[in-house]
């Protein structure tokens, strides 16, 4: 191995050292320093492996002689997948997938890797066995698959092994137990991170081969390597979801060649992860008889339109401090609710607890399921159930007015796809609204005191 120049730079004003130091004496900041390569025998691994000619070289092309041709995209095997990615895999891109420790992340990875139809796929794992691989993916109902599993953590010997298999898509079980030969720094350091996923940035922009990357977050919440990798990648992909819940999400960040506001919603099974294509179904509780404080709103998330319900208890407050709690729901948006209803409505609930409670685990930043919010707050208070087949999706603004939320049309379709009989939106909302082909009975409502006397009369 031949040496590699390297020194210490501060990360904060980018003063240089030859060795680590604690403070910076140019800045005074602390803990600032990094390892960086200032240079490098050959470029990095990859360049010294053996297929790589001089070809790739590139030039300046006027941008109007460029050949413009739909992007072939690769499908996933997952509808949810392609659509979070923006309609599939694209050749040469880099994909970054974040997640916490435990929520699925290698499951899914290797789900694609094992359904992907037509493509060599090398799966490279640092963190478990062949055996414990072999295993999880007999327990995902492996069928005959392309899909080659390779234990390795040093780039040089994977960048080795990529040029004997060929594969056609590669997938990274994670990128912080990668080494690089040329920076001295253990695995998992920020150098380190770097300097092996900007290798891999060169093999897929240079063989047009898409690479996931699995990343871990760290205890803050971040994509370990702070923000370093996620301008790195050509998409950022964040698999969330609640322990104690089965379901999953899969967000898009930042994408290159689609929207970020896409999502797709897995559940996790003991077979691996299923898509649910149809997340209104299973956000929705089943009950026999309608119950107070509970309402149904229309959301969106991305694209999709989504059925959610809302749960709400309010009880007198046993000790002197009301409580305000809230789960899947900005706690500061329900007080800022619940003093609309006090001010604009006279409901007196500033000496009452109030719990409200988003089912299934998601988490909803929508407008849209204010009027939902407020109308379950006031069922539970009042004990009067809001009937079952009514469903909302209309903003509140402080003065206690119903406003506009956006794509009212698709809101209005889902709910009647999902066979609900009514549904409250603001007045303003039917503009240009064709409402007559609806089957729904569509309420315009524009004050809050309004919706009130026509669900409890
Ligand atoms: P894993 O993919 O190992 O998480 P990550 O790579 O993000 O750390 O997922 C581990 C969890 O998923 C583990 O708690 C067990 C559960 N699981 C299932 O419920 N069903 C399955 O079929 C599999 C493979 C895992
Ligand atoms: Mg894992």
């Amino acid at each position: 191995m031949s040496k590699v120049k390297t020194s210490f730079f501060c990360q904060n004003c980018g003063a240089q050292s030859a060795k680590w130091i604690g403070k910076c004496p140019a800045c005074g900041e602390w803990n600032t320093y990094v390892e960086e390569v200032i240079e490098k025998p050959g470029k990095g691994a990859y360049a010294k492996s053996a297929t790589r000619s001089q070809a790739s070289g590139s030039r300046p092309r006027l941008i109007s002689d460029i050949q413009f041709r739909e992007e072939q995209r690769i499908g996933s095997g997952s509808q949810e997948l392609d659509r979070v990615l923006g309609g599939g895999i694209v050749p040469g891109a880099l994909v970054l997938v974040g997640g916490e420790p435990g929520i699925g992340k290698s499951t899914l990875m290797l789900q694609v890797a094992l359904n992907i139809k037509n493509q060599k796929v090398l799966y490279i794992s640092g963190e478990e066995s062949e055996l414990q691989i072999k295993m999880r993916a007999e327990r995902l109902g492996m069928q005959q698959s392309n899909c080659f599993i390779l234990t390795e953590t040093r780039t040089d010997n994977i960048f080795h092994h990529i040029d004997e298999i060929q594969p056609q898509m590669l997938v990274i079980d994670s990128i912080q137990t990668l080494t690089t030969s040329h920076i001295e720094s253990s695995a998992g350091s920020v150098s380190q991170i770097r300097e092996c996923a900007s290798e891999f940035q060169k093999f897929a922009k240079e063989n047009g081969i898409p690479v996931f990357l699995i990343g871990h977050i760290t205890k803050e919440g971040s994509l370990a390597g702070p923000k370093l990798l996620e301008h790195m990648v050509d998409t950022v992909l964040q698999f969330e979801g609640d322990h104690n819940h089965v379901y999953r999400i899969l967000r898009s960040q930042k994408n290159r060649f689609g929207s970020t506001s896409e999502l797709g919603i897995f559940e996790m099974r003991e077979n691996g992860l299923r898509e649910v294509s149809n997340p209104s179904e299973i956000l929705l509780s089943s009950r026999d008889e309608p119950l107070s404080g509970i309402t149904v709103s229309a959301t969106l998330e991305g694209m999709r339109p989504i059925l959610i319900e809302t749960q709400a208890l309010i009880s007198t407050a046993a000790y002197g401090t009301p409580q305000r709690s809230s789960t899947g729901f900005d706690v500061r948006r329900l007080n800022m609710l619940l003093a609309v209803l006090e001010k604009r409505c006279g409901f007196r609930l500033s000496v009452k607890d109030v719990f409200l409670n988003i089912t299934g685990g998601v988490r909803v930043d929508d407008p849209a399921i204010d009027l939902g919010v407020i109308c379950a707050i006031l069922s539970s208070s009042e004990d009067v159930a809001v009937n079952d087949k009514a469903c909302f999706a209309a903003e509140v603004g402080l003065t206690g007015e119903i406003r506009p939320v956006t794509r009212i049309e698709q809101r209005i379709s889902e709910a009647q796809k999902l066979g609900f009989e009514e549904i409250f939106v603001s007045k303003y909302n039917l503009k240009g609204v064709e409402a007559k082909k609806f089957s729904i009975k569509i309420h315009p409502v524009n004050r809050v005191d309004q919706v009130f006397s026509l669900l409890f009369g």
